[in-house]
């Protein structure tokens, strides 16, 4: 893959006559060798089928947003078989307190990637060459590993900046640097997740870079697209509203519990809600209508806050909602608190908090432990 990378204009036309995966079926795709095809039924009866919900949070892990935002909204959570909730942490690199990354960890929440640089251009990523993506999530996993103390099996999914794949480039610098499953491909049907073993019926947006190779056993959890008060899909909370931020916390917290359940009267595939600080601060209510409408949503006993390798897990072993357990995964590593003043490339100074003691540099692309 890498050597062909050259020739890109080749690529491109073989891609389309040998590279496309093949048509997916129930015989040639066998979730027992890790294998599902993409589709929106469940493995299970609609009325045993949990309703799995992901909060998903992408922003760098800081004091003041965990204190007042993260810790207050998830939690105090419990789900219906009497555990704690959990939910995923996509943490980008810059600005990110590893102490914080570690003691979400420590209580249940699993960590994902989002990036070192999280560059806010969408032709970065949607265009980003394979070197370059290993680069942005495989050092990222590292650095999260080195300075939050959270062992690297434990870090496997991704979810890029923007939602952006750069298709087949994507899944190949995940695959190499040991990710399991990605979260960044929003979905226009209730699709359930599935592994990119063979073509998927997953619609590409005009504009993304939607993978088409076959990439064996490595997990797309779709996110399942809302619907906006003004009839657009929307992908992640904050553009579900940026049209009109003046709504008062009841109709926010009415419009997501709407949500909820058309999908789970419709088919129960699972929902990422994916949760930016830009949410807070930009649409007045949100936090006060976004507690409300969890605390609506979980009074229904079908419904789980969990992590996303917890709906994955769920996939491969689909025991009824009776049985199912959050099973959330908590990290007994420890953290030794350092906080370290550390030169970017650039020479403006970032402070890390850090769980071991402080590298020379400030741990960048290409040099994820600071050396
Ligand atoms: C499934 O696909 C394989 C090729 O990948 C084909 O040989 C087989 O006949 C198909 N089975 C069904 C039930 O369509
Ligand atoms: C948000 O709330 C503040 C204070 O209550 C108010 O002045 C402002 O107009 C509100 N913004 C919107 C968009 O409703
Ligand atoms: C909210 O904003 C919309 C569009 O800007 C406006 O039409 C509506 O009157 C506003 N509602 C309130 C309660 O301010």
């Amino acid at each position: 893959m890498r050597l062909t990378s050259v020739f890109l204009g080749v690529l491109a036309i073989s891609q389309q006559v040998f590279g496309a995966a093949d048509i997916c079926n129930s015989t040639n795709c066998l979730i027992e060798e890790n294998c599902r095809c993409s589709s929106i039924t469940s493995p299970l009866a609609l009325e045993d089928t949990p309703q799995l919900i992901v909060l998903a949070f992408v922003d760098a892990a800081k004091p003041e947003l965990y204190q007042s935002r993260w810790s207050p909204l998830i939690e105090p959570r419990k789900n219906p078989d009497g555990d704690f909730a959990s939910a995923t942490f996509y943490v980008p690199h810059e600005y990110s307190d590893y102490q914080i990354v570690h003691d979400l960890a420590s209580i249940g929440f699993e960590i994902g990637v989002h990036s070192v640089t999280n560059d806010p251009h969408q032709d970065y990523w949607r265009d980003g060459a394979q070197p370059l993506l290993e680069q942005e999530f495989g050092d990222q996993r590292k650095i999260i590993s080195k300075f939050a103390n959270i062992p690297e099996k434990y870090i496997t999914g991704t979810l890029t900046p923007q939602l952006q794949l750069a298709g087949d480039n994507s899944i190949n610098a995940f695959v190499a640097r040991g990710f399991s499953y990605d979260n960044s491909w929003p979905s226009r049907n209730r699709l359930f997740p599935y592994t990119l073993d063979y073509a998927t019926t997953q619609i590409c947006d005009v504009g993304a870079n939607c993978p088409q190779e076959s990439h064996p056993g490595f997990w797309i959890n779709p996110i399942v697209d809302l619907t906006s008060e003004d009839g657009d899909l929307c992908a992640t909370l904050a553009a579900c509203f940026n049209t009109r931020s003046n709504q008062t916390s009841q109709e926010i917290s009415d419009w997501l519990v709407k949500q909820v359940e058309t999908v789970k009267i419709k088919n129960r595939a699972p929902l990422t809600l994916i949760i930016e600080e830009k949410l807070f601060s930009s649409v007045n209510e949100s936090w006060t209508g976004l507690t409300d409408a969890l605390d609506r949503i979980q009074e229904d006993k079908t419904v789980f806050l969990v992590s996303q390798s917890r709906v994955i897990q769920w996939l491969k072993n689909p025991v009824p909602v009776s049985e199912f357990k959050t099973d959330a995964v908590s990290i007994t590593t420890g953290c030794v608190k350092d906080t370290c003043s550390l030169k970017k490339l650039t020479g403006e100074t970032r402070y890390m908090v850090s769980c071991v003691p402080c590298p020379k540099n400030y741990p960048w692309l290409g040099n994820p432990e600071g050396v």
